[in-house]
């Protein structure tokens, strides 16, 4: 086992902060995974996947178990439903590209999302219409107590909007070593039901023409998000950087008398969602740049690191989004990328 001393983390979190961690170590199966667990035994670790939902706000004290496990298996078909296995440290998108050549399909509209397999069920991954839940089957994690290796079923991961148990009761109790998922073999059956309904991929498809194939909607979506997402290559960021927030439906009345053009989504009878972005933007901080920290310029709802931000920048730029929300819509937006402080 290779442990590297001061290793920056800057090529391992998208947001590109110049972190260091003390001690890092990146097992590439499972048998190193649980040498690296075995020998930080009874210490607390700190799990790095795609890196892609953080910000790291210090250097990380802990020592970091980078989870680079690699492999696809197809595990079990079933006349056009394949269960297929994804090892945690491969990366999400190449998963879906995959899938689109061997023209298995459910995860077409979550293309282009940056992280990796390991660690998309922790928050849910979701974009145009679809989240992973919908195609998730189960998971393989490991107890970071007893060193036990379980299986999650899908009702165990208690899902919700980029939410599951692994934010809650299991904080911190397990590291996924792999997820399996239910997927449709196109070449076995030819009515499967497309997720169009998203205006934006709608549009795309438009313009693209033809027959809808999950190719061609993976492609939509590639597109919508290259035109409105930065690419963590050339700028650092992490997505959506706040949850959409969820209101009380008399607050969305009391609103819409002041602000009648403000976007929702329902949610319930008694709730509805109110868009972030559309929140961040009206109070005039698209595109706004606070040294090298700063909105993006075609979504507000993404932070970006310019260059040599450090995550506590980023950081008070979050904070004054959020007093600046608050003070203009009495609404309180939470951050979906997780704030790192070990
Ligand atoms: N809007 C603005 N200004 C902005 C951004 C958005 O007015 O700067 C308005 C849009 O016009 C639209 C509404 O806000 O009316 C919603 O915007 P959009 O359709 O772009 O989706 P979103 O709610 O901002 C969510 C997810 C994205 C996902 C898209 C597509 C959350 C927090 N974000 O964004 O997820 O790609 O829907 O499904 O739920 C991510 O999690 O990293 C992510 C990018």
């Amino acid at each position: 086992m290779e442990i590297k001393h001061h290793f920056s983390l800057k090529e391992h979190n998208t947001f590109g902060i110049a972190a260091l961690s003390k001690a890092y170590t990146a097992p590439s199966s499972l048998q190193q995974l649980k040498e690296a667990l075995g020998y930080y035994y009874n210490q607390d670790v700190f799990l790095l996947g795609g890196g892609s939902n953080m910000l790291l706000l210090n250097d990380i004290e802990k020592p970091v178990i980078h989870v680079l496990l690699k492999g696809i298996t197809i595990t079990e078909t079933n006349g056009d439903l394949v269960l297929i296995q994804v090892m945690a440290g491969e990366d999400w998108h190449e998963f879906v590209l995959y899938c689109m050549d061997n023209n298995l399909a459910g995860l077409e509209n979550l293309s282009l999302i940056p992280g990796n397999v390991g660690t998309s069920p922790i928050q849910n991954i979701g974009a145009y219409g679809v989240e992973l839940k919908d195609t998730f089957y189960s998971c393989d994690v490991i107890d970071l107590k007893t060193l036990e290796e379980k299986t999650l079923s899908l009702a165990d991961c208690q899902f919700g909007y980029r939410d599951s148990i692994f934010k809650n009761e299991a904080l911190g109790k397990y590291v996924i070593t792999s997820v399996t998922f239910k997927l449709q073999n196109l070449n076995k059956n030819n009515d499967y039901q497309f997720k169009t309904s998203y205006g934006a991929i709608k549009e795309e498809l438009h313009r693209l023409q033809g027959n809808f194939t999950i190719q061609k909607i993976s492609q939509a979506v590639i597109q919508i998000r290259k035109s409105k997402l930065p690419d963590p290559k050339k700028i650092g960021n992490s997505g959506s950087f706040f949850k959409n927030p969820v209101i009380e439906r008399t607050q969305y009345e009391n609103l819409i008398k002041t602000h009648p053009d403000i976007p929702f989504y329902k949610v319930d009878e008694g709730h509805v969602k109110i868009p972030a972005g559309w929140l961040i933007d009206q109070s005039g901080f698209k595109g706004k740049r606070f040294g090298d920290a700063g909105v993006h310029d075609k979504q507000a709802l993404v932070l970006v690191n310019y260059g040599s931000a450090t995550g506590k920048e980023i950081l008070e730029v979050a904070q004054h989004v959020q007093k600046a929300v608050y003070h203009r819509y009495g609404i309180r937006i939470d951050t979906e990328v997780n704030l790192i402080d070990e």
